[in-house]
C-alpha cells in the first residue's frame, strides 16, 4: 500500500504575485488546544463537548489513537465533537500500533497520558515523525517507572511504551524549552500518587495547565523569581468532562496575516484569534517591525484571551528578535523569515535551536528556501539573520523563482507560498499535501482573499 504521504503523492504548487488581498479570513481552531481537548476528554469521566475543533490530519490521528485506548470520540458536525472518556488510569492497551501521522504533539502528549497506567502501546508515524527525537519525552517519563523500546539513541519511532503501575509523584526539572515535554509529564502525573512538581526554566505554552484546571485537576502554578515556574499537580486525579470552545489558531493566522503585510494594498480581517500571551511573539515582533495590525474587541472565550485582527499592508523594517521570545513564537519563524525578506534592513532571529527538531529541520529548510529565492541570509550558531530586500518599490524586492523542498513540513509549505504572493517571480513548493495536517482550508481561504496559486 502507498503511504498517503509518500513522495509519489507529492503535489507541487506555485504562488504568484497577487493583487491586494482583501476580506475576512475565518482561521480554523487552534491545534494545541484541539489536541488537548480530545486527550483530556478521553481521560475524563463523562462527556466532553468540543466546539471549533480543528479538523485536520494531526487532530484526526490523535482521535484515532484515543479510540484505541478505549475512549469514544464522535464527530457530530464539522468542528463539533463529543468525547466520552474512560476516567484516569482506565485506558486499555490498544490492539493495533498507533499511527500518529505527522503529529509530534499528539504522540508525545499521549505517551505521557498512558505512562502511569500499566498498559503497552506501539507508536509510529510518517517519515517526518519517525525522524523526530522521542528521547526528550520518554527519558523524563522514566521517573514514573515506564519502560520503552525505540530506535537508536534518539529513541525514534516505531517505539513501544510500557506504562507503569503504582506510580509515585516525582520532582522533575525540565530543561528543554518544550510544552510537549512539560505536558507529557503533567498528564503522567495525573495517575501518580502524591504531588508532582515540574519546574521549567522557559515559559512555554500553558494550554495543558489551563485545561487541566477546567477538567477539575488539582493543579497550581507558581512563578519563580529567577525566571521559569513550578507546576504542582496532585494525583491520582479525577477529571470530569466539560465543554471546550476552541479559538482560532494564531500559528495558522500567521500566514494570511503576513500575506496581507507584504502584498501591497491589502486589508485583511482575522476574527477570533487566540491571543494567549505565550503564543503572541510573532504579533509582538511584527509590531516592532512597523506592521499595521490592529487588535480589536479583546475578549475571553473558554478561559483564553481572543481578539479580532485587522491587518493592512505595511513597510516593515528589520529588528532583533531576542532568544527569550522564541518559545512564544516557536512555530512562526518560517513565516517571520519570509516577512523579514520583504523588510528594509536585517532581521536577527536569535536562539533557534528548537527549530532543528520540528516537522523538519526548520532552520535548514528555511535557509534553503531563502537561498532558492534569492534572499541573502546567514546562520550563525543557532541564529538566523535575514537581509531584507525591502518592498518591490525600493530595490526590486524579493526575486523568487525558486522551488522549495518542504520535507513533509506544513509550515515550510505555507511560509514559502506566502513569499510567492509578493515576489517578482513565482515561488514553487514541492508538496502542499502536508498543509492538511494543520490548515486544510489554507488554499481556499487564501484564494478567497485574492491570492493567486497555479
Ligand atoms: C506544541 C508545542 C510546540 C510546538 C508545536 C505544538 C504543543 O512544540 O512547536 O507545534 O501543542 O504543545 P515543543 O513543545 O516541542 O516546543
Amino acid at each position: 500500500m502507498t503511504h498517503p504521504h509518500s513522495p509519489e503523492n507529492a503535489r507541487p504548487l506555485a504562488a504568484r504575485k497577487s493583487p491586494a488581498l482583501t476580506g475576512q479570513a475565518q482561521v480554523p481552531g487552534d491545534k494545541s488546544i484541539s489536541q488537548r481537548a480530545l486527550i483530556l476528554g478521553a481521560l475524563a469521566e463523562g462527556q466532553t463537548r468540543v466546539t471549533g475543533l480543528l479538523e485536520s490530519g494531526d487532530v484526526h490521528s490523535t482521535a484515532g489513537a484515543l479510540r484505541g485506548f478505549g475512549a469514544t470520540l464522535t464527530q457530530e458536525a464539522p468542528g463539533r465533537w463529543l468525547v466520552t472518556g474512560t476516567g484516569v488510569g482506565q485506558w486499555k492497551s490498544p490492539a493495533q500500533p498507533l499511527d500518529f501521522g505527522n503529529s509530534g504533539t499528539g504522540s508525545r502528549l499521549v505517551m505521557g497520558a498512558m505512562a502511569t497506567t500499566p498498559i503497552t502501546a506501539v507508536f509510529t508515524g510518517d517519515a517526518s515523525l519517525r525522524s523526530r527525537p522521542m528521547a526528550r519525552v520518554v527519558q523524563p517519563l522514566e521517573v514514573f517507572g515506564i519502560r520503552y523500546e525505540g530506535q537508536g539513541e534518539k529513541v525514534l519511532m516505531p517505539l513501544t511504551l510500557h506504562g507503569a503501575g503504582g506510580a509515585q509523584a516525582a520532582q522533575v526539572h525540565v530543561n528543554t524549552a518544550s510544552a510537549q515535554v512539560k505536558s507529557a509529564l503533567l498528564l503522567a502525573a495525573l495517575n501518580a500518587t502524591g504531588t508532582t512538581r515540574i519546574r521549567q526554566d522557559v515559559l512555554t505554552r500553558d494550554h495543558s495547565e489551563k485545561m487541566l484546571k477546567a477538567f477539575g485537576a488539582d493543579i497550581e502554578v507558581t512563578p519563580l523569581s529567577e525566571g521559569g515556574e513550578v507546576i504542582a499537580l496532585t494525583g491520582p486525579a479525577r477529571l470530569t468532562g466539560c465543554a471546550i470552545e476552541v479559538p482560532s489558531d494564531p500559528s495558522s493566522a500567521a500566514f494570511p496575516l503576513v500575506s496581507a503585510l507584504i502584498v501591497p494594498g491589502s486589508r485583511v480581517e482575522l476574527p477570533g484569534i487566540l491571543l494567549n500571551p505565550r503564543r503572541t511573539g510573532l504579533i509582538e515582533t511584527l509590531l516592532e517591525m512597523g506592521a499595521d495590525i490592529a487588535i480589536e474587541n479583546r475578549r475571553s472565550s473558554g478561559g483564553e484571551e481572543i481578539g479580532d485582527l485587522v491587518v493592512h499592508h505595511s513597510t516593515l523594517k528589520g529588528v532583533t528578535v531576542p532568544a527569550s521570545r522564541s518559545a512564544s513564537m516557536i512555530d512562526e519563524y518560517p513565516i517571520l523569515a519570509v516577512a523579514a525578506s520583504f523588510a528594509v534592513g536585517e532581521t536577527h532571529m536569535l536562539g533557534l535551536e528548537e527549530l532543528r527538531v520540528k516537522e523538519s529541520d526548520r532552520l535548514a529548510a528555511v535557509a534553503a528556501g531563502l537561498a532558492a529565492n534569492g534572499v541573502p541570509h546567514r546562520i550563525e550558531g543557532d541564529d538566523l539573520i535575514v537581509q531584507g530586500l525591502g518592498p518591490d518599490s525600493s530595490s526590486g524586492g524579493v526575486p523568487g523563482g525558486g522551488t522549495v523542498t518542504t520535507h513533509l513540513d506544513h509550515r515550510i509549505a505555507m511560509a514559502f507560498l506566502t513569499m510567492g504572493l509578493a515576489s517578482q517571480a513565482p515561488v514553487t513548493v514541492d508538496d502542499v499535501t502536508m498543509i492538511a495536517t494543520s490548515f486544510p482550508e489554507y488554499m481556499d481561504l487564501m484564494k478567497s482573499l485574492g491570492a493567486v496559486f497555479a
